[in-house]
């Protein structure tokens, strides 16, 4: 019933579905400051790393209802200033940004659990286990993400994440951010 697949910017039927996703999710129930107005085109949601990343997307009867943006590790990240000391060490990472599931969806147990193999887990957790699987297969040993300070903070450290940096504002943002990491562990069973 459900499909989860990677895509580019390439692709352009999936990728103007991301962008309006974003404007329906990101811009429209979250208020993050992209202006809008009626008659917008998507591509003015299009941002500066989207043609670097790869997109994890989560669909239902084609219909676009989860989404993760991975840039990897030799790609340029968003939110580089606050990973410039991980660069510096020399790790290999990604960073995670653009997480969503359209509300409809959200909370429902009704994805296959690629870690467990069998039992129900949210899409939120699905797309998450898809994008440790690509983490791992860009060559990464942590994955970083920023997410909102609040509900969302607390989805990511159920899944294991760390929070490294608490609470801080961003003229952009209309909460505030926190920073958090965690290894990939998860690896594809696919030889
Ligand atoms: C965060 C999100 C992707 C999780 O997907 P999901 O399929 O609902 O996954 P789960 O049901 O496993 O997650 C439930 C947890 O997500 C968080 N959550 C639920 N609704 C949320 C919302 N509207 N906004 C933010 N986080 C939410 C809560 O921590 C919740 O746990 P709780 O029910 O114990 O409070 C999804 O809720 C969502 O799209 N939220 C809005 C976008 C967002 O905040 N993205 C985070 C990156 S900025």
């Amino acid at each position: 019933m459900f499909k989860f697949c990677r895509f580019n910017s390439k692709n352009t039927s999936l990728y103007q579905q991301y962008l309006m996703f974003k404007a329906r999710v990101f811009a429209t129930e979250f208020g993050w400051n992209i202006s809008l107005s009626d008659s917008f085109p998507p591509s003015a949601l299009k941002d500066s790393y989207d043609d670097t990343s790869i997109f994890v997307g989560c669909f239902c009867k084609r219909e676009m209802i989860g989404v993760a943006r991975v840039s990897g590790p030799k790609e340029p990240k968003p939110y580089s200033q606050l990973y410039e000391g991980y660069d510096a060490l020399g790790c290999n990472f990604v960073v995670v940004t653009s997480v969503a599931v359209t509300p409809e969806y959200r909370g429902k147990k009704i994805a296959t659990s690629i870690e467990e193999g069998v039992g129900k887990v949210t899409i939120g957790r699905r797309i998450m286990e898809e994008v440790e699987l690509l983490s791992g297969e860009l060559g990464s040993e942590y994955q970083f993400l920023t997410a909102g300070y609040g509900r969302s903070e607390k989805f990511f450290c159920d899944l294991g994440f760390t929070i490294i940096r608490s609470k801080y504002d961003m003229d952009w943002a209309p909460v505030p951010l926190v920073d958090c990491v965690k290894p990939v562990k998860l690896k594809s069973k696919i030889k």
